[in-house]
């Protein structure tokens, strides 16, 4: 009896139903006002615990979905729109040139395809990085290909660069740039993060860059060359310096042709020893990247408070979340003092709060990006983030 209880309890709907109660048990006697701030408090952690009641990547495109209707309807954006946006100029920035609202902004691989734009722009950020796009479309890695691991607030991604293909993205981005909510008032900055198709051979990967870069390149504000994802059989091996070199002399040699060149970054592994940290700033300097990304998710599976059987259950894929938080602040302040704060860093890894983000602006980094923080924390993390830097 004792057993099938316990087993009951671990169903997260059950979870969330009991959650549910013990919340209207506590407080039914309590005056309303006094109630507000502890809901709003407790009303994303009980609506993560229906989401995670369903699989991860089939609740991805729910949620954001939904928000794609609620936004649709102009009244209720607005009301979304006022809840979820810093307001005020207070975190205006401009970095690489370019102007930012506010310095929390997407992580590649939420928004793929370019799908919602507008609706990340509603919920505050001041820039969003879509894809890794790359030339031809591609499904990805069979699924489940994303997990969740509560207990360590992260996740385990192997999706394998899923995505539709530069030229269907790049029509999506021209309706975007075309349409009356960017026309009117976006002030939304949108990377884009380019990478290879996964049977194209390390040696011509270059040429699939530059497919991406050439036919993105009217449509977005900076590019992310994308080397360091570990769910692309090789890919990063192109991180070694030679590889590299070939590949960003290619893009920033078409980027220099270009009447107004666009911002070109390159986001690296948490994983690089220091020999490769130290060859990445070298060439950052020779080949003048405006910036760098810091960092990707991580293959490291040491100190997880998940089982070590459920780890190798789950498989292979990119660890993100908590678990990559320290050492993704290693590499950005490591990067930040070897360039002399002259080339600016995003931080990406682990940024769940305010004090997070600090800590990644003290360790060096002029914007940061979150993307597992985003799941645990929902939708208020942005206007939580900035609210915090404003004071900091
Ligand atoms: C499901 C998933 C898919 C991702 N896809 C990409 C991708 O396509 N390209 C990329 O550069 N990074 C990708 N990332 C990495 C994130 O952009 C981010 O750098 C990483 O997750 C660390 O940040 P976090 O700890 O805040 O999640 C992905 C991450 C997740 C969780």
């Amino acid at each position: 009896m004792k057993k099938s209880n316990k087993r009951l309890h671990k169903q997260p709907f059950i979870r969330f139903w009991g959650a549910f109660h013990f919340l209207i048990f506590s407080f039914r006697n309590t005056k309303i006002e006094v109630i507000c701030p502890y809901l709003r408090q407790m009303i994303y952690p009980l609506i993560r615990e229906l989401l995670f009641c369903f699989p991860p990547e089939e609740v991805h495109y729910f949620s954001m979905n939904l928000l794609k209707n609620a936004c649709s309807i102009p009244p209720l954006r607005s009301i979304i729109k006022k809840k979820f946006e810093f307001p005020g100029t207070a975190l205006q920035k401009t970095v690489f040139g370019l102007p930012f609202s506010n310095p929390v902004g997407l992580g590649a691989g939420f928004d793929k395809n370019a799908l919602y734009l507008h609706e990340l722009e509603t919920l505050g950020f001041g820039f969003v990085e879509i894809g890794t796009v790359t030339p031809k479309s591609q499904p990805g890695n069979n699924k489940p290909r994303l997990f969740r691991l509560p207990a360590d607030k992260a996740l385990i991604n192997r999706m394998g660069f899923n995505n539709d293909g530069v030229t269907v993205i790049r029509e999506r981005l021209n309706n975007w740039n075309n349409s009356k909510f960017k026309i009117q008032n976006s002030k939304l900055i949108v990377g884009g993060n380019i990478g290879k198709n996964k049977l194209t051979p390390n040696e011509e990967a270059w040429k699939d860059y530059r497919i991406c870069f050439d036919e993105l390149f009217e449509c977005v504000d900076y590019f992310v060359v994308n080397v360091s994802s570990p769910n692309t059989p090789g890919l990063r091996e192109l991180q070694e310096k030679e590889s590299l070199k070939k590949i960003l002399s290619e893009l920033q040699q078409q980027n220099q042709a270009r009447s107004t060149p666009k911002p070109l970054l390159l986001k690296i592994a948490p994983d690089l020893t220091q020999e490769q940290l130290d060859d990445i700033v070298d060439l950052s300097f020779e080949v003048k990247l405006s910036g760098l990304v810091a960092t990707n998710t991580t293959i490291n599976r040491e100190q997880l408070q998940t089982p070590n059987a459920k780890c190798q259950a789950i498989g292979a894929g990119g660890l993100s979340g908590r678990p990559v938080r320290e050492r993704s602040t290693e590499v950005v302040s490591y990067l930040s003092q070897q360039t002399g704060g002259k080339i600016p860093v995003i931080a990406s890894g682990g940024i769940f709060t305010g004090a997070d983000a600090e800590e990644k602006m003290k360790a060096g980094a002029s914007l940061i990006q979150v993307w597992t923080g985003f799941i645990y924390e929902g939708p208020s993390i942005v206007k939580n983030i900035c609210n915090h830097l404003a004071k900091a």
